[in-house]
């Protein structure tokens, strides 16, 4: 069996050094203030700034080292079979809608690549989801008629360039892929050319109405600094701030895995999803002068798998049926938000309140979502409507079935909670072997216990600082992950990702 890297590594970080930016140091006042350095956040920044806005762009850690930093960076207008599930749902017009949105954010990449000169591995590729089975064929067939209908660029095909059998597939004909971190990396070249709006390390962590002057709001930061604005945007993934927008309550994180394998067998062209769960994902990058594939997939829910090295071994495994595994380079994985409708949440924070904006729940498709949250939110801001609010309104509310999802959704969560709190926590220290932690008692108290390679124990308390649930250990991240709303936290309690702002309450000394 081929060896699986020990550590997670994504390719597009290891091939990419962004420069290091500062944190903020003293209060500001700008025009917007844009919170989060994905995708969603740079494109939405670069799009005000360009407009004439003064912007500040603040990030918790290093700018593109969250999601966008560690997804396959499809730039496809094709989600899944998302067209058939809108048309079905909401009706022609707002499948239509969907169609157009994300073709705009597809050619907003392009054209900047171009007009920039942007050297980011931007390749058209076809993109296909593929029927392993014949009851899936039938969504197939369906998603082809619908698509087409709707004047997309979709067909149906029965073969295509993989060495394994399908019964058929629907392809969408040149969509593109790139490498995330070098395209979004001369955005934020571009939002810094004049003066410095990028601040890493620079964690926001409420909003007010704003203190100063005819200024809207502030976003309160680290040491209690202060981004004076009109405008917060909203693009730190799960927002950092709810509003009263129940957020947590109207999404769910999955994990998803990824290995970077050099093959025996040579990958071809395109850009594939298999359509059966568990999907799995393929395209290949271009590496030292050959191609580096691209396998993801095995997504769960977040915190609801301890031994998530498993996830790995199975792609491991389809990659050594299919194509056959010199060595795999790299592995990682990382998650995404989903929304009750599977559309995302892209504009105001809450109805009503029109200058906090919110873009999150991309299901996986935020290369171009992300792009779309930038023209959009930078629409409803100086036009004050964009002909797709309504579509991705976050206020949007429809009973059916979004609330049969609402109930079964906060029932998981509810669970996650009670089960976590109930949970035996039947292990000793004497249990841990190096590089593995359970859950010990410790008078009669419920406490996370990670033995490193050296012998050292880091102890912390598993309550979730977000709202009280039992974090679950991920073996092969080696953290501590909220399975309630997907928060997740190192050996040493310190916050990787939110909703959860403060660190788990460590417990060595
Ligand atoms: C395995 C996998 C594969 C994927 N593949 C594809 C694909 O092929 N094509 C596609 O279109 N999509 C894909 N996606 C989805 C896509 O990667 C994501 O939707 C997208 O990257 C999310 O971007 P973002 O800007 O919302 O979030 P992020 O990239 O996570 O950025 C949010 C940033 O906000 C920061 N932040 C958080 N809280 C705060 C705070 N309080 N203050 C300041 N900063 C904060 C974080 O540190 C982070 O850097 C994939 C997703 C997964 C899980
Ligand atoms: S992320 Fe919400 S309780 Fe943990």
């Amino acid at each position: 069996m081929t060896d699986i890297p020990n550590f997670s590594n994504s390719y597009w970080i290891d091939s990419l050094k962004t420069p290091d930016y500062p944190q903020l140091k003293e209060d500001i006042t700008v025009d917007a203030a844009v919170i989060g350095g994905g995708i969603a956040g740079i494109t939405t920044a670069y799009m005000l700034q360009k407009e004439g806005l003064k912007v500040a762009l603040v990030e918790a850690n290093k700018v593109l080292a969250g999601t966008t930093g560690h997804t396959t960076a499809k730039v496809t207008i094709q989600h899944g079979l998302i067209y058939n599930k809108i048309k079905n749902h909401y009706g022609e017009e707002k499948a239509r809608m969907y169609g157009e949105a994300n073709s705009a954010a597809l050619k907003f990449v392009r054209d900047i690549v171009k007009e920039k000169n942007i050297d980011c591995d931007l390749i058209d590729q076809h993109s296909y989801v593929l029927a392993i089975t014949d009851e899936y064929l039938q969504k197939v067939e369906n998603e082809v008629k619908t698509a087409q209908a709707l004047g997309l660029n979709a067909k149906f095909v029965e073969k295509v360039d993989l060495p394994f059998e399908v019964k058929g597939a629907v392809c969408f004909e040149n969509q593109a892929m790139f490498h995330p971190r070098k395209y979004l990396k001369a955005l934020c070249d571009l939002i810094n050319e004049k003066e410095q709006c990028i601040f890493e390390d620079t964690r926001a962590l409420d909003i007010e109405p704003g203190a100063i002057g005819d200024r809207e709001l502030v976003v309160i930061a680290n040491g209690g600094l202060k981004i004076h604005c009109d405008y917060a945007v909203l693009a730190s993934h799960f927002p950092f701030y709810d509003g009263f927008g129940m957020y947590f309550a109207r999404m769910y994180p999955e994990r998803s895995y990824v290995l970077g394998i050099k093959t025996k067998k040579e990958f071809g062209e395109g850009m594939y999803i298999t359509g059966e769960d568990p999907a799995k994902s393929l395209r290949y990058v271009p590496y030292n002068g050959g191609k580096l594939l691209l396998v993801g997939g095995e997504h769960h829910r977040t915190g609801q798998e301890n031994n998530t090295m498993v996830r790995y071994e199975n792609l491991r495994d389809f990659a050594e049926e299919t194509y056959g595994i010199e060595k795999i380079v790299y592995r990682w994985s990382t998650q995404d938000l989903v929304t009750l409708d599977d559309i995302p949440y892209i504009g105001y924070l809450t109805q009503g309140k029109h200058n906090a904006f919110v873009a999150t729940g991309f299901r996986k498709w935020g290369m171009t979502s992300g792009t779309l949250s930038g023209i959009l939110i930078k629409d409803l801001i100086l036009k004050k409507n964009s002909p797709w609010q309504e579509l991705y309104s976050p206020s949007r509310f429809n009973l059916d079935p979004s609330l049969k999802n609402l109930i079964k959704d906060n029932a998981v969560t509810a669970k996650e909670l009670i089960k976590g709190k109930l949970k035996n926590v039947p292990h000793t220290m004497d249990d841990l072997t190096p590089d593995t932690a359970k859950l010990i008692s410790v008078d009669g108290n419920k406490v996370g216990v990670y033995k490193d390679a050296d012998g050292n124990l880091h102890m912390v308390d598993t309550t979730c600082r977000h709202m009280g649930c039992e974090v679950q250990w991920n073996s092969a991240e080696r953290s501590w992950d909220c399975p309630c709303h997907g928060s997740r936290y190192t050996v040493d309690g310190q916050v990787i990702e939110g909703p959860a702002l403060k660190p788990l309450e460590m417990l060595n000394d």
